[in-house]
């Protein structure tokens, strides 16, 4: 892993969008993994600046979000895919239809996420994945005790998830969805490159058993230890917990003065 300890959400969202940006000079046509949740809405907000001022385009591009609650209706405004159009994809230039979603209005649920599944293949998998993190260490909806080779599947959100989402639903938690549909964390694995984005004290020790923890279900996000090509993109806060820090800060270091 490549972990970047960043001063501000300005900083963090810079880095993730140079990033990007390379690998749309590769590949244009690149398809993207697109997370929900407040942690990656710095690198969106410099991505719709690039956008605006002529640097990159997303015309070319496919996205898959990474879930969608069950429950909810497609235009209630806390629905994933709601979120990712009003914070992201209606900014820029994807194509009509470029950006897909997780069907979680259908009576067949299990079809739906093989199906999901069946269409990332199609679209050649996914490029570069962006990804936040739970307190709970969980990536997705891909919670503790998971399988760590999951496809796409239906998943039932633990309290902790709920409460730490019910910020979006008046903080109310009998608002909150107990079901989501969720790729799996083998379906994440085969990303491409991967940049995870994580801020706050709330998840310095979801951070450290990711980065320095034993590769267990019990925290799900140690599964991308096994990637070989995964950057964390983190705040001082949610990296103060890494016993190897300094080495961090210089590989990273060392890195970003060779190539961004
Ligand atoms: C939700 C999403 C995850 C996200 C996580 C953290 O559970 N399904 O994809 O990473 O919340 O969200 P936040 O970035 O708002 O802390």
């Amino acid at each position: 892993m490549k972990i970047a300890i960043l001063p501000d959400n300005e900083a963090i969202g810079k880095v993730g969008a140079d990033i990007l940006a390379s690998t749309l000079k590769d590949k244009p046509d690149a398809v993207i993994g697109l997370a929900t949740g407040s942690s990656p809405l710095p690198f969106y907000r410099e991505l719709i600046e690039r956008y605006k001022a002529g640097e990159i385009s997303f015309a070319q591009c496919k996205a898959f979000t990474l879930d969608e609650y069950i429950g909810l209706e497609p235009n209630h405004p806390e629905s994933y895919v709601q979120f990712i159009h009003r914070e992201f994809v209606d900014h820029v230039d994807f194509a009509e239809g470029a950006v897909k979603t997780p069907n979680a209005q259908t009576d067949d649920l299990n079809g739906a996420a093989a199906d999901y599944d069946a269409a990332i293949k199609d679209a050649g998998g996914v490029d570069f994945q962006v990804l936040g993190i739970g307190s709970d260490g969980h990536i997705a909806f891909n919670e503790p005790g998971d399988s760590l080779a999951s496809r796409t599947h239906v998943v039932f959100l633990h309290d902790q998830t709920r409460r730490d989402n019910a910020r979006f639903f008046d903080d109310d938690i009998n608002q909150v969805p107990k079901e989501a549909i969720s790729q799996g964390l083998g379906t994440i694995q085969e990303a491409r490159k991967i940049v995870l984005f994580v801020q706050g004290k709330g998840k310095a020790r979801a951070v450290r058993e990711m980065v320095e923890g034993g590769i267990s279900a019990r925290w799900p996000a140690s599964v991308l230890q096994l990637h070989p090509n995964v950057y964390v993109l983190a705040d001082e806060d949610a990296a103060s917990e890494l016993e190897l820090i300094s080495n961090y800060r210089e590989d990273w270091d060392n890195f970003a003065s060779a190539n961004l």
